[in-house]
């Protein structure tokens, strides 16, 4: 264990499992990026990337750096918890594989949450952001977390997969269950829950498939299950495990990150009222306020990539085999790529190159659908709303646990109606 893991000041300080680095990761992170940007973390086959230029590499070389094998630490190796993934569906996602199916897999569904079909979505999603701020515009104050920025993406992911909203408290549930295991940090009895719920959510999602086979509807899993997929050596009907695998993907995909989006574009807004002032002026510009959010407090810290052969990065030898952890939000903060990284600037100019969906291939299928969540929200909060402050002696402005996704437990704020 190191002597500051929240503040190092040489290498040999660095502990990248500490609690304290997870809660903030921002000074590890520059003393990487300066001194050891390639990170072999000390007793693993981990290399853990901070640099812009080394990711992108990766990103870049799909041949090489392949997803699966691994991660920097098994997500749930609990014997029990294993054994409870044998009562359903085999846990291989086809949305995280590999080129060439991979592809194949995307064009069913990118047509869904691109851009251009996400925008089929701006009614149902100005209609639900409306609605939820309704409940608690009167009151003055509210906790952010639990009464917007977690029902509004599930609402609408709901919606667009075409489960019932009379569902989303189980739907919430096993959507955190999902995640959970990515903060790295769970005891032996929350890998054995969360692996009961994830294998609920398979047969709640079977349920599901079956009844549209029956009765099909115009939302995705209709489309999955009525239209075939175009593989490379073969054009066939989707199996139940495909279907099964990308809805959960997707549902998940689409809920918990852009809920550490809103909630943290949130915080940052609070703390800049002449940026508020800024964008009320030019509600236009709350799409490039969204950019500097997920580039300043990417939900998705990082991700892993395997070596399948031996290979070098910025001159440092990778053995086959190798785990590489690509830490998307240290790129994002790499003062070689964006000048002066931690100032919001709404006027940007490369800052849509961020890292936080990725890159190439494998880039975020919903980033079309989650922009649009977030612009709404924020053009809506500044519409409806003025004079935040954050609310006294209720925040405790703590990250949720978590070694690959970031976000505040709760906020809460007080504001003037307009
Ligand atoms: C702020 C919100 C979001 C962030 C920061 C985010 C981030 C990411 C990142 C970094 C990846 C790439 C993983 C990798 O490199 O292997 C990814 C993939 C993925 N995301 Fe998102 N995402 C967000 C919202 C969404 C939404 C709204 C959906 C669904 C509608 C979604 C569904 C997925 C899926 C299915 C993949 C796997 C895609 C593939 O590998 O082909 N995400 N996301």
């Amino acid at each position: 264990m190191s002597e500051c893991p929240a503040n190092p000041q040489t290498i040999s300080d660095v502990d990248i499992f500490a609690p304290e680095t997870i809660e903030n990761w921002y000074p590890t992170y520059d003393l990487l990026r300066k001194e050891a940007p390639i990170y072999h973390v000390p007793g693993t086959k981990t290399y853990f990337l901070t640099r812009y230029e080394d990711i992108y590499h990766v990103l870049r070389k799909t041949d090489i750096f392949r997803r699966g094998g691994g991660t920097s630490r098994p997500l749930i190796s609990d014997p029990e918890a294993l054994e409870t993934f044998k009562e359903g569906w085999p846990k291989k996602t086809v949305l995280g594989s590999n080129p060439p199916n991979h592809r194949r897999y995307r064009d069913m569904v990118d047509h869904f949450f691109s851009v251009i079909g996400a925008e089929k979505q701006t009614d149902l999603i100005t209609g639900i952001v409306n609605e939820l701020i309704d409940r608690w515009i009167d009151d003055g104050e509210v906790e952010y977390v639990k009464s917007f920025a977690e029902p509004l993406p599930s609402m609408i992911i709901t919606i667009m997969m075409g489960f019932p909203l009379e569902d989303l408290q189980n739907l919430k549930v096993w959507s955190e269950a999902w995640v959970a295991p990515f903060s790295l940090q769970l005891t032996a009895e929350e890998e054995r829950q969360a692996a009961r719920h994830m294998v609920e959510f398979q047969h709640y999602i079977h349920e599901h498939i079956d009844q549209r086979r029956k009765t099909p509807g115009d939302d995705v899993i209709s489309y999955l299950v009525q239209n075939p997929v175009k593989l490379k050596s073969e054009t066939r009907m989707l199996t139940d495990a495909e279907i099964i695998n990308m809805v959960d993907h997707l549902y998940i995909g689409g809920n918990e990150t852009t809920t550490f989006a809103l909630t943290s574009g949130m915080w940052l807004l609070i703390q800049n009222p002449s940026l508020q002032d800024d964008l009320r002026a030019a509600p236009e510009k709350a799409r490039s306020f969204v950019e500097e959010v997920l580039r300043l407090e990417s939900p998705t810290q990082g991700m892993d990539r395997h070596a399948a052969e031996d290979t070098e990065i910025a001159g440092v030898h990778i053995p086959k085999g190798s785990h590489i952890h690509i830490r998307y939000a240290a790129a994002n903060r790499d003062e070689k790529q964006f000048s002066c990284p931690v100032d919001i600037d709404i006027d940007r100019e490369n800052a849509h190159r961020h890292l936080a969906f990725s890159l190439g291939e494998t880039h975020c299928p919903g980033a079309g659908l989650t922009r649009l969540e977030q612009t709404i929200a924020v053009q809506t909060i500044l519409k409806r709303m003025k004079n935040f402050s954050f609310a006294p002696n209720k925040n405790t402005f703590q990250h949720h646990l978590n070694f690959t996704l970031r976000s505040f437990t709760d906020l809460h704020f007080t504001f003037d109606k307009i």
